[in-house]
């Protein structure tokens, strides 16, 4: 993809006169503070497998690079501890995982899962998602797209911060190749509800509620929810 001027990235845009610009953003800066072992696994492995978010501010900045070949593009958005990352990738080895996760700690954790899977097609990158499908990505170039738990925003003056929005839906599909599947599960009945009404109402998706997808890991995210006694709800669209 072509790409002369790099826009900044969020936390990096400033007002005409110098001040951070507010964004409304799908997540919340956590802690960034290492364990000893996530400590150990960034030191041992963060070399093999993250892309440093300075690096998406380099021109010539390309996936194939960081991959070190081309390959099928499947990407995960909020990858968490990588509980599924890990197993779904090192399952699909003709594949690239691109995943993006803007939690340091969840990140150095992942790091281990991938290391015991073996799972060499995987890029951990910590920059938002929403900005990187859109400068990163090109059209049609994303053979799988998986939202697995992203953050419910309860409140309601939170919900325009939730990632699957009207807005997003159509960026998404724009990076999906035609026949290209968008994976999603949620927990929180109301969060289920909207992504049915934004991505029924987003002309170049069609899907709706599925079984649950036999292969997705159960996470941390998952686990809560079923013990909280919720629904989980699993979508699945495809790029028409
Ligand atoms: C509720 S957790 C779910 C994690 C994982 N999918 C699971 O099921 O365990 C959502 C994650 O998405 C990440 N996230 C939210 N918005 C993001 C964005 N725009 N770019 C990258 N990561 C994001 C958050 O940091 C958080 O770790």
């Amino acid at each position: 993809m072509d790409r002369p001027v790099t826009p900044a990235r969020p936390h990096h845009k400033l007002t005409e006169d110098g001040r951070r610009m507010r964004e409304v953003l799908s997540y919340s800066r956590r802690g960034s503070r290492f364990t000893p072992r996530q400590a150990e696994a960034w030191a041992a492995h963060q070399e093999r497998w993250v892309i440093p978010d300075e690096a998406v501010d380099q021109p010539d900045f390309s996936l194939e690079q960081w991959f070190g070949r081309r390959a099928p593009l499947i990407v995960e958005i909020g990858s968490g501890v990588g509980e599924a990352t890990a197993p779904l990738a090192a399952a699909r080895p003709a594949y690239d995982v691109l995943a993006f996760e803007v939690w340091r700690p969840g990140v150095a954790d992942t790091l281990w899962k991938l290391a015991e899977a073996g799972a060499e097609n995987v890029r951990l990158c910590g920059v938002d998602a929403v900005w990187s499908m859109e400068h990163l990505l090109g059209e049609g170039e994303v053979e799988e797209l998986w939202t697995f738990f992203p953050d419910p925003w309860r409140k309601a003056r939170h919900h325009k911060r939730r990632l699957v929005s009207p807005a997003f839906a159509r960026l998404a599909a724009s990076r999906l190749r035609p026949g290209a599947v968008w994976r999603l599960a949620t927990d929180w009945a109301d969060y289920a509800e909207q992504m049915l009404e934004v991505l029924d109402a987003e002309p170049a998706l069609e899907g709706g509620v599925v079984e649950r997808w036999a292969e997705r890991p159960v996470t941390r995210f998952e686990r809560k929810g079923v013990e909280a006694g919720r629904t989980i709800t699993d979508l699945c669209y495809r790029r028409t």
